[in-house]
């Protein structure tokens, strides 16, 4: 066996390389009102870890729990590591990166998971995917679907940006709108699981999910030089991305690769801020999320307990943004980096400018310190409404350029 489960709240074991969802225990009583309980952890085996660990250069594969025969079907990285010169400058922090997931096959994150579901799929045998997404993650299990030969299935709120609809229908996956919350979706997709069967990718509920998004972690770790950043800032909807970092980097720890875990800062908006109440109050109700960060905004966060964990134990910490600060973010990012960042990844780079000073007393002024970019604003050009204008046309003539300002 490459790897076992462990619940993430009473720490059951489950031997079983078959697919699990939750623990049976813990989840019982979840009943929409709190974080759920029983969220599983795929724990690898001492051997798997020692194979890494003596490998000169590793990849997400030395790490995946079902691997990969067929990488270069759907590659999933190596996504690139950026130092921006002029934010650098702009925030005197001279060793800031920019890991650039914008870059991924279908423009966002979320690559990263669906990959990993579609392995389980395989090893599995099984041809169906079933998922609730706010639209990045059902156009990538639908890119990797077409790309994999796998049927499918995604739940999505109506109102989620028409590009991210269009490119799930674009790959062949059956869309099924549903006039509710991206919860509603979420919890319609799973009975639908239970009704047709099929397996399901949603976020955190399949613990796959969380393997695949550690691979980020694997590959900074050789980016980097063989280290891992002294801290990260991670956009934050419903936790599982930086959930996925840190077992990555967990996972390295306990290869004895790293020694310690870098600081994960969960960057959240100010209406849609549930993790961070966690964070810092250990509140684990619902929120009211009314975010424009369409892939951030979440009420109850599937995996806020892990996340919430995984940040305190990281010596981490939250940062909120307002709505108006992240979409001025993503002009910034266009105007001095270059990159075209979605909102809820903007929120990241938000978020640092916020907390600046406080980074860099705590971490000092040097420190190695990474934005994570996950979704590219290709999808979404409609946040730019009234805050850029394209020019009005001039005459084809040589005089023409006479009335133009520069
Ligand atoms: C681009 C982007 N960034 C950040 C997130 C937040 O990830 P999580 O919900 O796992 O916290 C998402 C989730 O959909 C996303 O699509």
């Amino acid at each position: 066996m490459r790897f076992h489960y462990r619940c993430s709240d009473c720490g059951r074991e489950y031997h079983t390389e078959g697919l699990m969802y939750q623990c049976p225990e813990c989840s019982k009583d979840n009943d929409g009102t709190h974080f759920p309980k029983g969220n599983l952890i795929v724990e690898l085996e001492e051997d798997v870890l020692r194979a890494a660990a003596a490998k000169s250069h590793v990849t997400p594969d030395d790490f995946y729990p079902y691997p990969s025969d067929d990488k270069d079907a759907y590659p999933v990285g190596v996504t690139p590591l950026m130092r921006p010169r002029r934010i650098q400058e702009r925030l005197s922090l001279p060793n800031l990166s920019f890991k650039l997931d914008t870059q991924l096959v279908s423009g966002s994150f979320k690559d990263r998971a669906s990959y990993e579901v579609a392995l389980q799929a395989k090893a599995l045998g099984e041809n169906r995917i079933v998922l609730a997404s706010t639209g990045n993650a059902g156009a990538a299990a639908s890119a990797v679907g077409a790309a994999m030969g796998l049927d499918i299935i995604l739940f999505v709120p109506a109102s989620a940006p028409i590009n991210k609809l269009m490119q799930s229908v674009l790959y062949g996956a059956k869309v099924v709108p549903v006039k509710g919350s991206y919860d509603d979706a979420f919890a319609l997709s799973i009975e639908y699981t239970k009704r047709h069967g099929g397996i399901n990718r949603n976020t955190a509920y399949n613990p796959m999910t969380i393997e695949g998004k550690k691979s980020i972690s694997i590959e900074l770790f050789e980016q980097m030089g063989r280290k891992a950043p002294d801290a990260i800032y991670v956009p934050v909807g419903d936790g599982c991305i930086i959930a996925g970092v840190a077992k990555g980097f967990s996972d390295l720890e306990k290869a004895g690769l790293i020694e310690r875990m870098p600081r994960l800062i969960a960057c959240q908006s100010e209406s849609s801020d549930a993790i961070t109440r966690a964070i810092r109050d250990d509140d684990t109700r619902a929120v009211h999320a009314t975010t424009r960060a369409d892939s951030i905004s979440v009420d109850l966060p599937a995996n806020g307990r892990m996340a919430a964990s995984y940040v305190k134990q990281s010596r981490g910490w939250a940062v909120t943004v307002s709505d108006e600060e992240i979409l001025s973010s993503q002009l910034t990012l266009t105007k001095l980096a270059g990159v075209l960042a979605e909102p809820a990844a903007a929120c990241a780079y938000a978020s640092l400018e916020k907390d600046r000073d406080h980074a860099a007393s705590e971490l000092g002024k040097d420190a190695e310190i990474v934005v994570l970019l996950t979704g590219t604003g290709f999808k979404d050009m409609k946040a730019f409404d009234g805050r850029v204008t394209i020019p009005p046309a001039i005459e084809n003539s040589a005089e023409a350029l006479e009335s133009l300002p520069f």
